[in-house]
């Protein structure tokens, strides 16, 4: 039985990758999950397979070496799928360091931890050992409006505290495959949305405020550009570049599904009065009056674009999941998950949002 060890997999596209993995290949696969539950771990997204015997779960800091080598020691371990990450831009332009420490250093832990565990005597691999490492296309920095596309050759030009840790992350990990010939891939992908996002992200965040009659927040003019990817499609991405995709390799994930965000709060509010009944009080709630201008967020990347056609070419991947679906089923998943986005909205994210908004 092949086991993984996923990192971040009690967060937003961690968890998501668990429930396709297990829903592709049941019991043939083993997955261990470390995370060390901070904000953006949740771990009712895996309350399913607690109880199975091939999954567990491990409380741990990924910058913690000897928490991650025990993990290496302890099981045979055929797959790493690293997710663990700070992954929040406004977080990151308001407290850098803590994205330094958890991307950077943790990435050269899990690094450090993979080789030492996999490393032959004579500096070649065990048969068969692969780490995938998930990355953004921001790194890649930020397009003119009618500026092209991210390409897996476009040059690293990261601007925020966050997508400069990953650029660093990145790196490592080419060092560690150009350096020592380690078993590697990169995926570089773009927006993601759907079940489990925490909603500080724009997409939650907009379907949470909506539904509660609170103004939607739009930085700057609105017409930043993002590349958005329902989140199944991602996840079936990184299972193919693993198993199908050249090592040594990078592969950008997207989906050619380029909006501006104010386009996309308007899909939001519109799909939500399609989708409420008539009968439901928070019918009248959502609208467009919502919509408010706050400051911009500092050095915003104007557009983001990938150019999927590496991933397409060589491994056959394309999204399944058109957006004006994927955000049908993304509501849908917020309707029939109340209780899930109230317990993440308790507590710390009231303080995060009360400082972030100014209370708006
Ligand atoms: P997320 O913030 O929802 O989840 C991150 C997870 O990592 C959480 O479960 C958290 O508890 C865990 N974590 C954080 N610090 C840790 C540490 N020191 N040790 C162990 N676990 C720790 O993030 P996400 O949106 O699911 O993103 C996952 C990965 O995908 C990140 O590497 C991110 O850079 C990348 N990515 C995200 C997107 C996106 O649109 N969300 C797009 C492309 C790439
Ligand atoms: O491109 C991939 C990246 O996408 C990932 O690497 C990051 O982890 C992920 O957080 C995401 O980064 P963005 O900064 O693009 O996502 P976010 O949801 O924070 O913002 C999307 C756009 O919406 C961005 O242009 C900022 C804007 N925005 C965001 C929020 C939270 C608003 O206008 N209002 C808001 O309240």
């Amino acid at each position: 039985m092949r086991t993984y060890l996923v990192t971040g997999g009690a967060g937003f596209i961690g968890s998501n990758y668990i429930h396709y993995m297990f829903r592709k290949y049941g019991s043939q696969i083993r997955i261990i999950n470390v995370d060390a539950l901070t904000y953006a771990g949740n771990l009712e997204n895996l309350k399913e397979f607690e109880s199975w015997e091939n999954y567990t779960f491990l409380k741990a800091d990924i910058c913690d070496k000897e928490a991650i080598s025990a993990v290496f020691a302890e099981n045979e371990i055929d797959r790493v799928v690293h997710f663990a990450a700070e992954s929040h831009v406004d977080r990151s332009i308001r407290n850098p360091e803590i994205f330094v420490q958890t991307n950077v250093l943790g990435t050269a832990v899990m690094l450090n931890c993979a080789k030492a565990a996999w490393e032959l005597p004579d500096g070649s691999f065990q048969e068969g050992k692969k780490f995938l490492h998930v990355s953004t296309d921001e790194v890649y920095g930020s397009l003119e409006e009618d500026g092209g596309y991210f390409y897996e050759t476009t040059p690293y030009a990261p601007r925020s505290p966050y997508s400069a840790s990953k650029a660093s992350s990145d790196m490592l990990v080419k060092a560690y495959m150009d350096t020592y010939h380690f078993p590697a891939n990169i995926t570089n992908c773009s927006n993601n949305y759907g079940p489990y996002q925490f909603p500080e992200k724009l997409i939650p965040l907009i379907i949470n405020n909506a539904l509660q009659g609170k103004k939607l927040p739009v930085y700057g003019d609105g017409r930043n550009v993002r590349d958005w990817l329902y989140v199944e499609d991602h996840a079936k991405a990184i299972d193919m570049v693993q198993e199908q995709g050249r090592l040594f390799e990078t592969y950008n994930v997207g989906g050619h599904n380029e909006k501006q965000n104010i386009e996309i709060i308007k899909i939001i509010i519109k799909t939500l009065r399609e989708m409420l009944p008539e009968d439901d009080p928070r019918k009248a709630l959502v609208s467009e009056d919502l919509i408010t201008y706050v400051e911009d967020r500092k050095g915003h990347d104007r557009r983001y674009a990938i150019a999927p056609d590496k991933i397409r070419k060589e491994i056959g991947w394309e999204p399944e999941t058109m957006f004006e679906e994927g955000i049908r089923r993304t509501i849908q998943w917020f309707f029939e998950n109340e209780a899930w986005m109230k317990n993440v909205t308790s507590g710390d994210y009231q303080k995060y949002y009360a400082e972030m908004y100014k209370d708006e």
